[in-house]
């Protein structure tokens, strides 16, 4: 479904991703890991064209994405962007709204999508409808920005550690649904985290990253049992030691 090829990015002729390979299964979900500043974000907003790399190819569907329109290509991806990117000055149902509109759906068809993905994510549709992203906790804008990315049903699904800035017991449950919700859907879905627990519990295979490099692509049976180097060793007991 998806295949990167050598990717190279440089800012300021400092390279921060360095000739990056990989692929993803359709319906299969990939985890980017590694430490703050190894390049993930920027691996995946290459993906959707935020980005465009400097070397290699990515392909998505067997077509080279660079030769695509960023705006279309971007229509098949939803996106949770790091920072959380809801429209403070929109209510909930206009921030999920928003690409249904654009994609000319009639308004009662965006309003029984809302209700549906409001549902989905396990917040009341009469209650949340109206309100406004400052009058959400972190939480549950993490997941209004969730229910935005699956509005229009795309494919393939970009998140960028969209549960990290989130309490030890919410973020617990939103793993949770987010399993669900992968199972329920079949996506594919490219999940930037650095908690390793979070990787092991979605991650059908796991890139393990370092200064922009691979350090390991495998399962994480593969990488608990067969690290490939002493980063990846101790970058997963660093990890297991903590919790
Ligand atoms: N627009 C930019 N201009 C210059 N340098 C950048 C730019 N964007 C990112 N970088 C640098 O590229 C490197 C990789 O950044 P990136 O955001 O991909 O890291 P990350 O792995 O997502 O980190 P984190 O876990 O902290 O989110 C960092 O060293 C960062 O400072
Ligand atoms: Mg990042």
């Amino acid at each position: 479904m998806i295949r990167a090829d050598e990717l190279v990015k440089r800012y300021q002729g400092h390279v921060v991703v360095d000739h990056l390979s990989f692929e993803v299964q359709a319906g299969e979900t990939l985890c980017l890991i590694g430490p703050s500043g190894c390049g993930k974000s920027t691996t995946l907003k290459m993906i959707n064209r935020l980005i465009d790399p400097d070397e290699g190819i990515i392909r998505v569907k067997d077509m080279n994405i660079l030769q695509q329109d960023p705006v279309a290509l971007r229509r098949t991806m939803g996106y949770v962007s790091q920072q959380g990117s809801l429209f403070p000055h929109w209510t909930v149902k206009q921030n999920i709204g928003l690409v249904p509109g654009l994609e000319g759906w009639t308004k009662v068809k965006i309003l029984e999508r809302t209700r549906d993905l409001l549902d989905l994510i396990k917040l009341e549709p009469e209650q949340y409808l109206g309100k406004y992203p400052l009058e959400l906790s972190g939480g549950e804008q993490q997941r209004v920005s969730i229910a935005r990315a699956l509005a229009v049903d795309p494919p393939i699904l970009l998140m960028d550690e969209p549960f990290s800035a989130l309490d030890p017991l919410t973020r617990f449950e939103l793993r949770r649904e987010f399993r669900e919700i992968k199972k329920k859907l079949n996506k594919t879905t490219v999940f930037v985290t650095h908690d390793l627990q979070e990787a092991f519990l979605l991650a059908d295979h796991i890139l393990l990253m370092d200064s922009g490099a691979i350090m390991q692509y495998g399962t994480r049976k593969e990488l608990q049992e067969h690290p490939a180097n002493e980063f990846v060793r101790s970058f997963i007991n660093a990890q297991v030691n903590e919790n």
